[in-house]
Formats: structure tokens, sequence, C-alpha cells
């Protein structure tokens, strides 16, 4: 029997994880938290793929894709997208895929601008404050699904 398939999606500026506020986000590279999930999903019987990209409309597009190839479940970390993107949200509510919303930071305990989230109104779960840890605990959740 085929893998269930889990999309990893990373919005903008993530592709800087490694040196980026390190303070904020941790050392790992987005590179290190893919490899951990690939052995994570193998040891779940998932097949996990990671993809980052900065431009919203790709994240729009990678969603749709998503759906018609049927993926079982998303993570999306949208970056600064989660809380501007009504393209995301609307996405999201469109391919009625099961996305669990992960973040490294907990943006609620950051600048006010951080606190609304357009993926979290669609979003059926949230996984935030961890640091890297929030990618593979969202990554149990999506098992579980
Ligand atoms: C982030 C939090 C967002 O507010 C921020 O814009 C990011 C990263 C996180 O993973 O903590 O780019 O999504």
């Amino acid at each position: 029997m085929a893998l269930r398939k889990v999309l990893v999606l990373n919005g903008p500026n993530l592709n800087l994880l490694g040196t980026r506020e390190p303070e904020i986000y941790g050392h790992d590279t987005l590179a290190d938290i893919a490899a951990r999930l690939a052995a994570q999903g193998n040891a779940l019987g998932l097949d996990v793929e990671c993809r980052q990209t900065n431009h919203e409309g790709v994240l729009v597009d990678w969603l749709h894709e998503a759906r018609s190839s049927g993926v079982h479940a998303v993570l999306l970390n949208a970056g600064a997208y989660t809380h501007t993107s009504i393209a995301l949200l609307d996405a999201i509510k469109a391919t009625q895929l099961k996305v669990i919303e992960v973040h490294l930071s907990d943006p609620e305990t950051r600048e006010a601008f951080r606190h609304l989230s357009y993926v979290g109104m669609a979003a059926i779960d949230c996984v935030k404050g961890l640091g890297a840890k929030s990618y593979e605990v969202a990554l149990e959740r999506a098992a579980l699904l």
C-alpha cells in the first residue's frame, strides 16, 4: 500500500533558518528540520515532503496541487503570510485539506501584528512555540488524523 503523504509547506524567510534571528527561531536550518521529519515520517509510515517559497501565490498553488494529488495532511508554516493572507485562508477552505498550522515561535506572545492568524481560521490544529520541535509534534498529530 502507498504511504500516506504529508506535505510540509514553508513560507517567506524560512529558507534563512539557522542564521535568521536565532534567538527567536533557533539554530536549525530548514534542511536539518526536513531531514528529521523525513526520518520521523519513515517511523510513522508517512511520506514527508518539505518545500519552501518566498511567494504567496506559490503556497496557494501548492495547496491546490495537494488537493488534486490526494495528500493526507499539510503542515503549513506560512511565515508572515500567516498574519496577512486571505488568499491562503481561502485556499485552505477551498481545498478542504487537513492543514496543521506550525510556528517555531509563539506569535501570540510577540508583536500585536502577529496575533491575528488567517491560516488559523481554517487550519484544524496549531503547534507553535516549540522551536523546530513544533514541526515534529505537528507531524505526530498528522499521523493520528
Ligand atoms: C513564524 C512566525 C511569524 O510571525 C513570522 O513572520 C515568521 C515565522 C514562526 O515560525 O515562528 O516568519 O511563522
